[in-house]
Formats: structure tokens, C-alpha cells, sequence
């Protein structure tokens, strides 16, 4: 299966309006020509900055995604976005299960799962979120993890709708740590994260999701990362604030 790669770059809670304007600049300039026609890239800015952000991109290949969103149409839910409040703006796609809501926010898989059907019905694109903690790793237990999680988030999402979800597997304790899995350890857990989608939606459907690598990617890495068979993109945290070092991980994917 030839899946073209997908690269995200997860902004987090991160920058001034105008950081983020001209970060979206930058990356706007700088992916072009032949990258541009290879790669998929998304970015994740925070809430408030996502409309000055769509305007920068309008018109470039980046796509612009939300990194949370609530499942509800609209009514009281202080706080929260909903699914159309982002469309207007000419977002494209919606970030599920992170850990940090997971782990930080505590976010159920219940819950993951709402935000991910609603998404997709909404029109949106879904990066889903998974990954298995540092002790569930030690206990041999990241491809259970990951496969109970992936099952629970997707619970109810009909096969002709996963071409729209991207997996994102970022195992948590390489998260903001520089601690990154080995390659082979990425690619392993990458391949029983096809397998669990194989047992859910067949084969062939399985074969067509991209599955992102999560957790430390840098410029210096992200080549033999995504050289693994089931490693088709990343999604980035801090090496995503910086447009050369973003731009040199789109460039590795292409
Ligand atoms: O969403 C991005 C990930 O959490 C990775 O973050 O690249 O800073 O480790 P990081």
C-alpha cells in the first residue's frame, strides 16, 4: 500500500498570536514544490490562535487542526468548542486522545470516543492519540495498551470513515523527555497497531491509515523513525515550534 505520510505538529500551549502568525508564515514559505505534493502536513495551534492561523494558511497545503474539541453541537458547556465553531474557521481536523488530555486532563476512553464520532460526522478530519505509559511498557503490556485504546476511541466509526483518522502512537514516557522509542521499537509497536486495526476493519482498510510516530521526533532522528514500514508520519511537540526543524521533519517524510 503506498500511504503518503502525514506530519502534525501538536503546538500545545505554546506561543504569542504573534509567534503563531509568523511561525504559520514560515512554514507556509517554506513547504513548497515537490514536498508539498508528497507529504500531508497539519498544524495543531492553541484555541485562540487557530482563526489568525487558518487566514496565514489560507490557500497553502497546511492543513489547520484543533487540538481538542467537544462533541456536543452547541448549549451550556462552559468553556468548551464545538465541531462547528471550528469548521467556520477553516479548520480541517481535530486532535483526539492526546495524552495530556488523557493523563493531565483526564479525558476517558469514553470520552475520546464521543469527540472522535462527532468529528467525523461533523466533516472533520481525526488524528487519534494513543500510547502506552513508561510502567504498562516495563510490564510488557504496550500492545495491549494500545490496541485496547485504539478499539475504545474507535468504537462505532464505520470502515468507509477511517481514511479520515490518522493513528498517532506517542508513547508517553518519550513525550517532551528526549527520550525517543528506537526504531525498531516504533516500528514494532506500529506494526500490532496495524494488526489490532486489521482484526477491527480487515485488511484492506487497515493498510490504508497512516500511523504517526510521537514522542521526541527531531530533525536529527525523524529519517530512521520513519524508514519503519508502519511509520507513516509523525506528530511533533517541541521540535514543531520551530519552522527549520519542522520544516527539515517534512522534508524526511517527503
Ligand atoms: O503531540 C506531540 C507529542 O506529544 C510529542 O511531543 O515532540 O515534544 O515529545 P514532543
Amino acid at each position: 500500500p503506498t500511504r503518503r505520510p502525514h506530519i502534525g505538529g501538536n503546538w500545545k500551549m505554546n506561543l504569542t498570536l504573534d509567534a503563531a502568525r509568523s511561525l504559520a508564515a514560515a512554514l507556509r514559505d517554506g513547504v513548497a514544490g515537490a514536498t508539498q505534493d508528497r507529504v500531508d502536513v497539519t498544524v495543531f495551534p492553541a484555541m485562540p490562535h487557530l482563526a489568525a492561523v487558518a487566514d496565514t494558511l489560507k490557500g497553502s497545503p497546511i492543513a489547520v487542526g484543533a487540538q481538542n474539541a467537544y462533541f456536543q453541537p452547541d448549549g451550556a458547556f462552559t468553556g468548551e468548542t464545538s465541531l462547528s465553531m471550528l469548521s467556520d474557521l477553516g479548520v480541517a481536523s481535530v486532535l483526539v486522545g492526546h495524552s495530556e488530555r488523557r493523563h493531565v486532563l483526564g479525558e476517558s476512553d469514553a470520552l475520546v470516543n464521543e469527540k472522535v464520532l462527532a468529528a467525523l460526522e461533523a466533516g472533520l478530519d481525526v488524528t487519534l492519540a494513543i500510547g502506552e505509559k513508561l510502567e504498562q511498557r516495563e510490564n510488557g503490556r504496550t500492545d495491549a495498551v494500545n490496541a485496547g485504546q485504539l478499539a475504545l476511541g474507535l468504537a462505532g466509526v464505520p470502515a468507509e470513515r477511517l481514511a479520515r483518522v490518522t493513528v498517532a502512537y506517542e508513547p508517553v514516557w518519550a513525550i517532551g523527555t528526549g527520550r525517543t522509542a528506537s526504531p525498531e521499537d516504533a516500528q514494532a509497536a506500529h506494526a500490532a497497531i496495524r494488526r489490532a486495526l486489521v482484526s477491527l476493519y480487515g485488511a484492506d482498510a487497515a493498510a490504508g491509515v497512516r500511523i504517526q510516530y510521537g514522542g521526541s521526533m527531531k530533525p536529527g532522528n525523524a529519517g530512521d523513525l520513519l524508514a519503519g514500514a508502519d511509520v507513516d508520519g509523525g506528530l511533533i511537540g517541541g521540535a514543531a515550534l520551530q519552522s527549520t526543524d519542522f520544516l527539515a521533519i517534512v522534508s524526511a517524510a517527503a
